[in-house]
């Protein structure tokens, strides 16, 4: 039986039942209350306030600028839009890193100010003391490891990551440190499928995919590249379900040219 179709509002227990039942978890991201209206009425499980607002809605070319202030004006526009799904807020480069005192203080800076159900974090080992501090606070928190966008001008590129023995073992380490402190859930971001699959057979949380292949929990998809908003980004673990890029062009076209004509508005669109 789906338990998704039998649920009025996900938690972070529903989605350990779907990884125990083996039903897939949909995961988008949001950054706006309409669009995320849209996302929860079409039924999704959860939705992600990423830090990638800072490139998708600010046009920064890393998710580094954005601030706590800004995530939380997001988060708390997408909570007023939600009433299903569970809303992750990512939190922000520089709010919780190297001092668990600061992260507490900013995820609870979050659920107050936003309303969001749970916090994500980027990291393994290293952020371990601040993702407990939180969750001593009774705050969800999802761990983020692989391709960690937060960590760019030490990775380099935006190539996939832990290919080699070294850094796949790392990251399974990080996995299971993370389940063992108490995270409810993990992405893994552009890694081998083969090494997330056995990622999601070792642990017992769930394990959701982004360019991690399809032998995982579930799969989150930034919702303006999925949509072909931006058309400019097209990596190789990217299904898209729209070419709103083109859609919404021809559409300011005919605008643009209506408007020019005089041919809007017409006599049934005034007063
Ligand atoms: O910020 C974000 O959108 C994310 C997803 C890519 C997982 O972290």
């Amino acid at each position: 039986m789906s338990v998704h179709k039998n649920v009025k509002k996900v938690t972070t227990h529903v989605l350990q039942t779907m990884k125990n039942e083996c039903e897939k978890i949909s995961m988008l991201t949001a950054y706006d209350y309409t669009m995320a209206k849209i996302i929860d009425d079409s039924g999704i499980d959860v939705i992600l306030v990423g830090d990638s607002a800072s490139n998708i809605m600010a046009g920064h070319e890393t998710t580094l600028p954005i601030t706590l202030d800004q995530m939380i004006y997001h988060a708390s526009s997408v909570v007023r839009g939600v009433e299903r799904a569970l809303v992750v807020v990512d939190m922000p480069f520089g709010s919780y890193q190297g001092n668990s005192k600061e992260a507490l203080f900013s995820a609870i800076k979050i659920m107050k100010e936003s309303g969001g159900h749970a916090v994500k974090m980027e990291g393994g080992k290293e952020i371990l003391e601040s993702v407990e501090r939180i969750l001593t606070a009774g705050i969800p928190v999802m761990g983020h490891l692989g391709l960690t966008p937060q960590s760019i001008y030490k990775f380099g590129t935006y190539v996939v990551r832990a290919k080699e023995k070294e850094e796949a073992d790392r990251l399974i380490n990080d996995a299971k440190a993370l389940e063992k402190a108490g995270c409810f859930a993990i992405v893994l971001e552009k890694i081998p499928s083969d090494l997330a699959s056995r990622v999601a057979k070792e642990l017992t949380i769930p394990i959701i995919g982004i360019g991690a292949g399809n032998k995982v929990d579930g799969q989150v998809l930034v919702v303006h590249d999925m949509l072909g908003i931006n058309n400019e980004f097209n990596p190789r673990f990217l299904r898209k379900y729209n070419n709103l890029h083109k859609e919404m062009k021809e559409s300011f076209q005919r605008y643009i040219n209506d408007v020019k004509s005089n041919d809007f508005p017409n006599e049934s669109e005034q007063y």
